[in-house]
């Protein structure tokens, strides 16, 4: 992410990037700030933009957009825009087109907002609202998961607010995710807005009345049999919904992005990972990719799936790699309990189970070749872990460890 500019100069992770000799530019009635980053530009436009103040952005359109594949309007600070601006925007879209890049509209307000709904431009430019801010002030924690807390805010409806370390375009593609699977079939609560407290960013979330998977296994290990076999169930309703083509992302397409993306594979290693992953047939349905038994949440006789910022679809095995790793590795380790509270002798029995069950009981040397697919599964989505630094340093590092252990003993020695 980029830094700030004074004096016209930009500014990237502390270092001077090589841009063209843009300067801020103010003018009266309006202010632009840019920030590039890369081959992305954010250009923060605070006052009016009309006929007095476009030719300022004209003029950066024209001139400034040579290596930016991504360019962000942040319109937040936009008091009005009349349609000589419009114009300007239209034009910076025409020409991000032109160079198969996007042009990305941010924290537009509500009054800018009903200005692209009136003349139609809500339907070509890709636009994302600033979010609503509110206060969890007297509002009653009632969870707490890896990466924020959960408020009640009304008898309907619940905030999960996320730490400040989780971008807010992260919120705005759960949400997204979210409605998609909810139109897609998946039972889910409805996801409503993104919202700002302060630095950080939530969702606002239709109220489940109900308590965690988790619990209820816990809770009743006298049916665990008959318990395990409904989560099996849920799973495999969810990997037979087939969404609308292009609705959610691939999940090969992401996990290949994820093995360049890792700096500790060689180029050999790397070739190796991204062949076996265009080899994985192609599924059109859906995985969750997180599909632990604490983001299952029961209400009588009918689970809901919560937490969708990873949706995808793809192989099965994607969201197996997960589940046995939480479960199996996890609970091991004695860490099932702290990450989704769930006893870690249950969580290792459910797994058991649970993979025996899925795949139909099938012969042991069948289920040894099996796992060891889960297992190939399992390292990829700790790559993603490793890349979002997901549980700190310390399991950074452990992670890198445990790829290699869970891919074939070969993997090690491509060089
Ligand atoms: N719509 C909802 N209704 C009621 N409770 C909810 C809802 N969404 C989340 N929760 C509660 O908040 C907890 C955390 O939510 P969620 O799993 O979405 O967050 P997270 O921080 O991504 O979790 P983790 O990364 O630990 O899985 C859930 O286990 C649940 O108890
Ligand atoms: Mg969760």
């Amino acid at each position: 992410m980029g830094e700030v500019w004074s004096n016209g100069q930009c500014r990237c992770k502390g270092r001077a990037v090589a841009t063209t000799d843009f300067k801020a530019q103010e003018d009266d009635g309006m202010k632009m700030d840019v920030m590039v980053d890369g081959a992305r530009m954010t250009v923060k436009i605070s006052g009016r933009l009309d006929v007095h103040t476009a030719p300022v952005l004209d003029e950066l359109i024209e001139h400034q957009l040579a290596n930016i594949k991504e360019l962000m309007l942040d319109c937040g600070g936009v008091d009005s825009v009349s349609s000589v601006g419009l114009r300007a925007i239209l034009k910076a879209h025409q020409k991000m087109k032109d160079s198969h890049g996007r042009l990305l509209l941010k924290n537009v307000t509500k009054s800018t907002a009903d200005v692209f709904e009136v003349t139609g431009l809500d339907r070509i430019l890709h636009c994302e609202r600033k979010p609503r801010s509110m206060s969890v002030a007297g509002l009653q924690m009632i969870a707490k998961g890896a990466n924020g807390e959960c408020y009640k805010v009304d008898d309907e409806t619940v905030l999960k607010l996320y730490f400040d370390y989780v971008e807010e375009a992260y919120a705005v593609k759960e949400k997204e995710l979210a409605k998609q699977a909810f139109v897609a079939g998946v039972p889910t609560p409805i996801s409503f807005d993104v919202v700002a407290c302060g630095d950080r960013r939530g969702i606002l979330y239709e109220m489940i009345r109900a308590d965690t998977l988790s619990k209820y296994i816990e809770t009743n290990v006298d049916r665990f049999d008959e318990v395990v076999e409904l989560y099996v169930g849920f799973c495999k309703k969810i990997h037979a919904i087939v969404p609308a083509p292009n609705t959610f992302p691939d999940a090969v397409t992401l996990a290949c992005g994820y093995v360049d993306a890792c700096d500790f594979f060689n180029e050999r290693q790397r070739a190796f990972l991204k062949d076996r992953l265009v080899r994985t047939e192609r599924h059109g349905t859906l995985i969750h990719w997180d599909l632990h038994p604490s983001n299952i949440m029961r209400d009588g006789e009918n689970l809901c799936l919560i937490d969708m910022g990873d949706m995808a679809v793809g192989t099965p095995f994607f969201d197996l790699g997960q589940i046995k790793h939480v479960l199996h590795y996890c609970g091991g380790m004695g860490l099932c309990h702290t990450f989704i509270g769930l006893s870690d002798a249950i969580a290792v029995r459910v797994w058991k189970k649970f993979v025996a069950s899925y795949f139909g009981h099938p012969a042991p040397d069948a289920l040894a070749v099996i796992e060891e697919n889960i297992d190939f599964y399992r390292a990829i989505k700790n790559v993603f872990l490793y890349l979002c630094r997901s549980g700190g340093e310390t399991m950074r590092s452990r992670r890198k460890e445990f790829i290699f252990q869970m891919l074939p003993k070969e993997f090690a020695q491509l060089r």
